[in-house]
Protein backbone atom coordinates (compact mmCIF):
# COMPACT_ATOMS: atom_id res chain seq x y z
CA UNK A 1 0.00 0.00 0.00
CA UNK A 2 1.04 3.74 -0.94
CA UNK A 3 1.71 6.16 1.93
CA UNK A 4 -0.73 8.42 3.19
CA UNK A 5 -0.70 11.79 3.30
CA UNK A 6 -1.48 13.68 6.24
CA UNK A 7 -1.50 17.82 5.99
CA UNK A 8 -0.05 19.25 9.86
CA UNK A 9 2.79 20.67 10.61
CA UNK A 10 2.16 19.78 14.75
CA UNK A 11 4.86 16.93 14.79
CA UNK A 12 2.90 15.93 18.46
CA UNK A 13 -0.14 15.32 16.37
CA UNK A 14 1.60 13.39 13.59
CA UNK A 15 3.56 11.44 15.69
CA UNK A 16 0.29 10.25 17.65
CA UNK A 17 -1.03 9.73 14.01
CA UNK A 18 1.72 7.21 12.92
CA UNK A 19 1.69 5.34 15.95
CA UNK A 20 -1.59 4.12 15.60
CA UNK A 21 -1.15 3.93 11.57
CA UNK A 22 1.48 1.47 12.04
CA UNK A 23 -0.61 -1.06 14.28
CA UNK A 24 -2.74 -1.03 10.86
CA UNK A 25 0.29 -1.51 8.54
CA UNK A 26 0.11 1.81 7.06
CA UNK A 27 2.45 3.89 6.43
CA UNK A 28 1.87 7.86 6.24
CA UNK A 29 3.73 10.84 5.76
CA UNK A 30 3.79 14.49 6.47
CA UNK A 31 2.80 16.84 3.23
CA UNK A 32 3.99 20.16 3.48
CA UNK A 33 1.04 21.70 1.95
CA UNK A 34 -1.25 24.91 3.48
CA UNK A 35 -3.61 24.09 5.97
CA UNK A 36 -6.50 26.39 5.02
CA UNK A 37 -8.81 26.83 7.49
CA UNK A 38 -12.20 28.91 7.10
CA UNK A 39 -13.94 30.65 10.04
CA UNK A 40 -16.47 28.30 11.55
CA UNK A 41 -17.53 26.84 14.39
CA UNK A 42 -17.93 23.39 13.61
CA UNK A 43 -15.13 21.31 13.43
CA UNK A 44 -16.26 19.16 10.47
CA UNK A 45 -16.81 22.38 7.75
CA UNK A 46 -13.64 23.43 8.81
CA UNK A 47 -11.81 20.32 7.90
CA UNK A 48 -13.82 19.30 5.18
CA UNK A 49 -12.50 22.92 3.32
CA UNK A 50 -8.97 22.46 4.26
CA UNK A 51 -9.14 18.87 2.58
CA UNK A 52 -10.69 19.81 -0.29
CA UNK A 53 -8.31 22.90 -0.60
CA UNK A 54 -5.04 20.77 -0.05
CA UNK A 55 -5.64 18.04 -2.72
CA UNK A 56 -6.14 20.69 -4.81
CA UNK A 57 -3.05 22.05 -4.25
CA UNK A 58 -1.41 18.58 -4.25
CA UNK A 59 -3.48 16.48 -6.42
CA UNK A 60 -2.82 13.45 -4.14
CA UNK A 61 -5.30 11.84 -1.97
CA UNK A 62 -4.64 13.17 1.42
CA UNK A 63 -6.23 13.47 5.17
CA UNK A 64 -6.63 16.90 7.36
CA UNK A 65 -7.14 16.16 11.35
CA UNK A 66 -9.22 19.09 13.21
CA UNK A 67 -9.98 18.94 16.42
CA UNK A 68 -10.85 21.23 19.60
CA UNK A 69 -11.34 21.67 23.50
CA UNK A 70 -15.26 22.44 24.39
CA UNK A 71 -15.95 23.45 27.69
CA UNK A 72 -19.50 22.99 29.17
CA UNK A 73 -19.67 25.94 31.43
CA UNK A 74 -18.52 28.24 28.96
CA UNK A 75 -20.96 26.38 26.15
CA UNK A 76 -18.34 24.88 24.34
CA UNK A 77 -15.34 27.69 24.23
CA UNK A 78 -12.94 27.29 22.93
CA UNK A 79 -14.53 24.72 20.26
CA UNK A 80 -13.02 25.60 16.94
CA UNK A 81 -10.93 28.19 18.10
CA UNK A 82 -8.83 25.64 20.52
CA UNK A 83 -5.82 26.71 18.85
CA UNK A 84 -5.86 30.31 18.61
CA UNK A 85 -6.70 30.63 22.20
CA UNK A 86 -4.29 28.58 23.21
CA UNK A 87 -1.47 30.25 21.41
CA UNK A 88 -3.26 33.90 22.77
CA UNK A 89 -3.94 32.92 26.58
CA UNK A 90 -2.38 28.99 26.99
CA UNK A 91 -3.65 26.90 29.72
CA UNK A 92 -3.21 29.32 32.49
CA UNK A 93 -5.63 31.73 30.71
CA UNK A 94 -8.20 28.78 30.54
CA UNK A 95 -7.70 28.01 34.27
CA UNK A 96 -7.91 31.05 35.07
CA UNK A 97 -11.20 31.42 33.56
CA UNK A 98 -12.49 28.66 35.05
CA UNK A 99 -11.44 29.76 38.84
CA UNK A 100 -14.54 29.82 40.61
CA UNK A 101 -16.43 26.93 38.51
CA UNK A 102 -17.27 24.26 39.73
CA UNK A 103 -18.90 22.55 36.58
CA UNK A 104 -15.43 21.33 34.89
CA UNK A 105 -16.19 18.96 32.23
CA UNK A 106 -15.21 19.18 29.02
CA UNK A 107 -14.59 16.92 25.87
CA UNK A 108 -11.68 16.94 23.27
CA UNK A 109 -13.67 15.85 19.34
CA UNK A 110 -11.52 15.28 16.29
CA UNK A 111 -12.94 15.30 12.73
CA UNK A 112 -10.85 13.49 10.01
CA UNK A 113 -11.48 14.55 6.44
CA UNK A 114 -10.29 12.22 3.56
CA UNK A 115 -10.05 13.84 0.45
CA UNK A 116 -9.82 11.60 -2.31
CA UNK A 117 -8.25 12.11 -5.85
CA UNK A 118 -11.19 12.87 -7.36
CA UNK A 119 -11.84 14.98 -4.43
CA UNK A 120 -14.63 13.25 -2.62
CA UNK A 121 -14.67 13.97 1.47
CA UNK A 122 -15.18 11.45 3.48
CA UNK A 123 -15.53 12.32 7.38
CA UNK A 124 -14.28 10.61 11.03
CA UNK A 125 -14.96 11.99 14.14
CA UNK A 126 -13.78 10.80 18.09
CA UNK A 127 -14.55 12.55 21.08
CA UNK A 128 -13.55 11.57 24.52
CA UNK A 129 -14.84 13.34 27.72
CA UNK A 130 -13.44 14.43 30.90
CA UNK A 131 -12.91 17.47 33.17
CA UNK A 132 -10.37 20.06 32.77
CA UNK A 133 -8.04 19.69 35.81
CA UNK A 134 -7.33 22.60 38.46
CA UNK A 135 -4.01 22.73 38.13
CA UNK A 136 -1.86 21.90 34.98
CA UNK A 137 0.12 18.25 35.20
CA UNK A 138 2.56 16.20 33.01
CA UNK A 139 4.81 17.39 30.48
CA UNK A 140 4.05 14.98 27.68
CA UNK A 141 1.67 15.70 24.47
CA UNK A 142 0.48 19.03 23.49
CA UNK A 143 -2.09 21.58 23.34
CA UNK A 144 -4.19 21.54 26.33
CA UNK A 145 -3.08 17.72 27.41
CA UNK A 146 -2.17 18.97 30.67
CA UNK A 147 -5.31 20.42 31.91
CA UNK A 148 -7.38 17.26 30.15
CA UNK A 149 -8.49 14.28 32.75
CA UNK A 150 -10.22 11.91 30.34
CA UNK A 151 -12.85 10.32 32.22
CA UNK A 152 -12.27 6.71 33.59
CA UNK A 153 -8.63 7.97 34.80
CA UNK A 154 -6.99 9.98 37.13
CA UNK A 155 -3.95 11.62 35.07
CA UNK A 156 -4.21 14.21 32.28
CA UNK A 157 -3.10 13.20 28.64
CA UNK A 158 0.15 14.94 29.70
CA UNK A 159 0.87 12.28 32.12
CA UNK A 160 0.53 9.33 29.97
CA UNK A 161 2.76 7.90 27.43
CA UNK A 162 1.48 7.70 23.97
CA UNK A 163 -0.17 4.97 23.69
CA UNK A 164 -2.42 5.02 26.52
CA UNK A 165 -3.42 8.38 25.22
CA UNK A 166 -3.99 6.73 21.77
CA UNK A 167 -6.10 4.40 23.28
CA UNK A 168 -8.35 6.72 24.99
CA UNK A 169 -8.03 10.37 22.79
CA UNK A 170 -10.36 11.91 20.47
CA UNK A 171 -7.82 11.66 17.93
CA UNK A 172 -7.30 7.70 18.50
CA UNK A 173 -11.26 7.06 17.98
CA UNK A 174 -11.54 9.07 14.95
CA UNK A 175 -8.56 7.82 12.87
CA UNK A 176 -8.78 4.14 14.16
CA UNK A 177 -12.73 4.61 12.14
CA UNK A 178 -10.81 5.86 9.47
CA UNK A 179 -8.03 3.40 8.74
CA UNK A 180 -10.53 0.33 9.72
CA UNK A 181 -12.29 2.03 6.70
CA UNK A 182 -9.70 2.60 4.40
CA UNK A 183 -8.00 -0.94 4.76
CA UNK A 184 -11.13 -2.18 3.57
CA UNK A 185 -11.47 -0.15 0.48
CA UNK A 186 -8.03 0.11 -1.14
P1 LIG B 1 -5.95 22.19 15.08
O1 LIG B 1 -6.73 20.92 15.00
O2 LIG B 1 -4.59 22.04 14.53
O3 LIG B 1 -6.72 23.36 14.52
O4 LIG B 1 -5.68 22.55 16.59
C1 LIG B 1 -6.54 22.23 17.59
C2 LIG B 1 -6.10 22.82 18.92
O5 LIG B 1 -6.91 22.17 19.89
C3 LIG B 1 -4.66 22.54 19.29
O6 LIG B 1 -3.82 23.60 19.03
C4 LIG B 1 -4.76 22.30 20.80
O7 LIG B 1 -4.71 23.53 21.46
C5 LIG B 1 -6.15 21.73 20.95
N1 LIG B 1 -6.10 20.25 20.88
C6 LIG B 1 -6.63 19.44 19.95
N2 LIG B 1 -6.35 18.16 20.19
C7 LIG B 1 -5.62 18.16 21.30
C8 LIG B 1 -5.02 17.12 22.04
O8 LIG B 1 -5.04 15.92 21.71
N3 LIG B 1 -4.35 17.50 23.13
C9 LIG B 1 -4.26 18.79 23.55
N4 LIG B 1 -4.78 19.80 22.88
C10 LIG B 1 -5.47 19.49 21.76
Amino acid sequence: MSALYVVTSNYSKFNELKSIASKYGVNIEMLDVPKFEIQHDDLEAIASYAALAAALIARKPLIVEDSGLFIESLNGFPGALSSYVYKKIGIAGILKVLEGLSNRRAYFKSVIAYASIDYNIKLFTGVVYGRISEKARGSNGFGFDPIFIPDGDTRTFAEMELEDKNRLSHRGAAFRKFLEWFINSF
